[in-house]
């Protein structure tokens, strides 16, 4: 029979490394990156009412309403290539309406990714993370410094990257966490994040192999 594609959730306190992983996990995976906060930087940047809107929130490091950020993370799943390649949604659901809406539009995840990272490393992570414009590639000054001259003089920075703004971000997300984590528990696998990107990298690739084999072991039998 046919293997179904892979449905993955990641959270992760703000600069927990949801996003560094990601790109690792679909290059080799080939699932559908979904990130809220990219999805709402993105409509920031389309000028629209809702992101003028999204932008207010996201500046006071609070969760923008569910009206804007449901609806978007949505469509985004709702998409051919989400439902052909499998999807890894990051940074969403951040509370349990944002979780309820989700299961009743039927988006069922087959594994909750947590990224478990210390206080004090978070805020070194924050105020060093750079990303390149033209690549989307997230750099850190320190752990992830850009590979040549070029690329290093285009890195931008993220409007609530300051010290001040992720303490903002920190509390919302202390406020949330234990009630997403309780809808998942089943499912869930915690990862120690405070490690380095590759060793972090390989406890994930390790859990999703595990999946996969079981799988193809379940749709072979079938
Ligand atoms: P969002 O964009 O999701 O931000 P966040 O949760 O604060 O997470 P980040 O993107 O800051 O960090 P990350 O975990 O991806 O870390 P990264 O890999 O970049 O959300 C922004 C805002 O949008 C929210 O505050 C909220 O207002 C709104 N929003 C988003 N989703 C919402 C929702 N569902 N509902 C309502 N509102 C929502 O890594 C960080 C840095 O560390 C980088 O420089 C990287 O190079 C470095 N690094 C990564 N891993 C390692 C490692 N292992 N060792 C050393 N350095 C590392």
């Amino acid at each position: 029979g046919k293997v179904e594609p892979l449905r993955i959730m990641i959270s992760g306190a703000p600069a927990s490394g949801k996003g560094t992983q990601c790109q690792l996990i679909t290059q080799k995976y080939g699932l559908v990156h979904v990130a809220a906060g990219d999805l709402l930087r993105a409509e920031i940047a389309s000028g629209s009412e809702n992101g003028r809107c999204a932008r207010e929130y996201m500046e006071q490091g609070k969760l923008v309403p569910d009206e804007i950020v449901v609806m978007m993370v949505k469509d985004r799943l709702l998409q051919p290539d989400s439902q052909e390649k499998g999807w890894l949604l990051d940074g969403y659901p951040r509370s349990s309406s944002q979780a309820i809406a989700l299961k009743e539009l039927g988006f069922k995840p087959d594994l909750f990714i947590l990224l478990e990272v210390t206080e004090d490393i978070l805020v070194e992570r924050v105020v060093g993370r750079r990303l390149d414009p033209i690549t989307g590639k997230i750099y850190h000054l320190k752990y992830s410094p850009p590979e040549t001259q070029e690329i290093a003089s285009r890195l931008t920075q993220r409007f609530d990257d300051t010290e001040e703004k992720v303490k903002l971000r920190l509390h919302t997300h202390h406020q949330n966490v234990k009630a997403v984590l309780s809808m998942y528990e089943d499912i869930t696998v915690k990862i120690n994040g405070s490690l380095a990107k590759e060793d972090v990298f390989a406890e994930i690739d390790s859990a999703l192999s595990r999946l996969v084999e079981k799988r193809k072991s379940t749709s072979e039998s079938l």
